[in-house]
């Protein structure tokens, strides 16, 4: 099957032109002005964009957390991501404590299998080291193209580890090049705050934001930064939401130290006062780090301008409001932590960084799909659109206008963070490897479709072999 995407304009991290992207047999094999090529298929681009399928490298699907599992499974999760010119994302493996890291990927592929859309890769979050998982179990995994490491600082009693698992975890991903990933915030305190508050009776969604201030965040952020210096690792903190977790990134950045950031769509958007929405439409937006005050939005748009945060993920982990959230009407500790959000990364940034004049196209490119792909082992197969790629390919109506609302999106839950928003730009089709996704508004590939692709280390860059093996 050939594919010719004829007179877009290809906007990757570093061009922007005008012209024609060929495909054969899955990957990009001819890019030029006015291509004098048969092809089986045509899509006329023109006056549209030809941008690289997004890669989100965090989400949760199909996972069990605060009591319940995620609404939406591997499936749903992502025909959302494609509707919204995401095309590779990488999920967690969570390691039951008590059980290997073989047998919790085991069980993350069967869950994964036949239902996969589009294409992704693992991160292992390490939950226990003591009776479940070994270190050399650990050190096998970037060999099965699982090359990062996650660990929870926060979530006492559930996924936290203590400093000895951060530390030890640490020191393995320095012999075997993998990134260590953190979600950064200081769990032992928030516990005790989250005690107090609720043996005070502030139970409502906004004592979440209350009980997790964001000198937690930031203390959390520096230990991880220094620790992972003492043991020589790579660093990447995950959904950097405020100033205190922004300051000791952009020093160790300025230091030359292997440490990066992400931030997430939601904390542009979405800040402390929707917590306060009445009827309990607050639990919506009980997501960890919180929404925080409304001051460190432009901050955040500082930070990814100026290379201190490196990507943007959606951090999409979806419960219903009306059934899941709801387990903690009475106890705002019991509503599941997380938020939806896979669909609507480009159409957020796109209008709200590119429209507004906050980061130019390339920026909004290399944000999404480029750094999320050189990071996590994927580049150059996926991230950018360059002779031997894979296909992947959002082609954007930069015209078009989308009002983003629950009802008319793919994923299962009940609710959307940006209800109501309008925008200008849409994904028109979207391809994966060649084949196409999305086209004319609906989904016209079967499930099973996309594939699990085995990282490389970090630094290193993806082969086709290597992905294949
Ligand atoms: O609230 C969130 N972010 N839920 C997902 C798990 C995590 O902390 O990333
Ligand atoms: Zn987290
Ligand atoms: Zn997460």
């Amino acid at each position: 099957m050939s594919v010719l995407i004829k007179g877009g304009r290809v906007i990757t991290a570093a061009d922007d032109y005008v012209g024609d992207v060929y495909i054969e047999d899955e990957t990009v094999s001819l890019i030029g002005e006015s291509l004098d090529v048969e092809a089986d298929k045509v899509i006329d681009a023109s006056g549209k964009y030809v941008l690289p399928g997004c890669v989100d490298p965090h989400t949760h699907l199909d996972m069990p957390f605060g009591g319940t599992t995620t609404i939406d499974d591997v499936e749903s999760g992502q025909t959302a991501a494609a509707f919204g010119g995401t095309t590779c994302h990488v999920d967690f493996i969570i390691q039951p404590q008590g059980s290997s890291f073989a047998d919790a990927f085991d069980d993350w592929r069967s869950k994964a299998n036949g239902k996969q859309v589009i294409d992704m890769g693992y991160h292992m979050a390490v939950t226990d080291l003591r009776e479940g998982g070994s270190l050399e179990e650990l050190a096998s995994l970037p060999d099965q193209g699982i090359t990062s490491y996650k660990l929870f600082m926060a979530y006492k009693g559930a996924l936290m580890v203590d400093d000895e698992t951060l530390f030890k975890t640490m020191e393995v991903a320095a012999e075997t090049g993998a990134l260590v990933m953190v979600h950064a915030e200081n769990g032992d305190a928030i516990d005790v705050l989250v005690k107090k508050a609720l043996a005070e009776g502030k139970t409502e969604p906004k004592y979440h934001a209350l009980t997790r201030p964001p000198e937690t965040e930031g203390e959390a952020t520096n230990r991880a930064i220094q620790l992972a210096r003492v043991a020589g690792c790579a660093l990447y903190v995950v959904h950097v939401s405020c100033h205190e977790a922004v300051e000791p990134i952009a020093l160790a950045r300025e230091k030359g130290w292997n440490v990066f950031g992400e931030t997430c769509t939601q904390y542009f958007f979405v800040d402390y006062t929707f917590l306060e929405r009445p009827n309990f439409e607050g639990a919506k937006y009980v997501y960890t780090p919180p929404p925080r005050d409304k001051a460190n939005q432009e901050l955040l748009w500082a930070a990814v301008r100026n290379d201190v945060l490196s990507a943007i993920s959606t951090d999409h982990c979806a419960f219903l409001w009306d059934g899941q959230k709801t387990l903690g009407k009475d106890d705002f500790s019991k509503i599941p932590n997380g938020g939806p959000g896979l669909e609507n990364r480009l159409h957020m940034i796109h209008e709200f960084g590119v429209r507004d004049g906050r980061i130019g196209l390339n920026r909004m490119v290399e944000l999404l799909a480029t750094n999320p792909a050189k990071l996590f082992g994927l580049y150059p197969k996926k991230g950018t659109i360059a002779v031997g790629s894979d296909a992947d390919v959002v082609v954007f109506d930069p015209t078009r206008k989308h009002t983003i609302t629950a009802a008319s999106q793919h994923s299962k839950t009940d609710y959307n963070l940006y209800e109501g928003t309008e925008v200008t730009g849409t994904p028109e089709t979207v391809l994966l490897r060649g084949n196409v996704l999305v086209e004319g508004g609906e989904l016209v590939a079967e499930p099973g479709i996309g594939q699990f692709v085995k990282r490389a280390r970090f630094g290193e860059q993806l082969t086709a072999v290597e992905a294949a093996a």
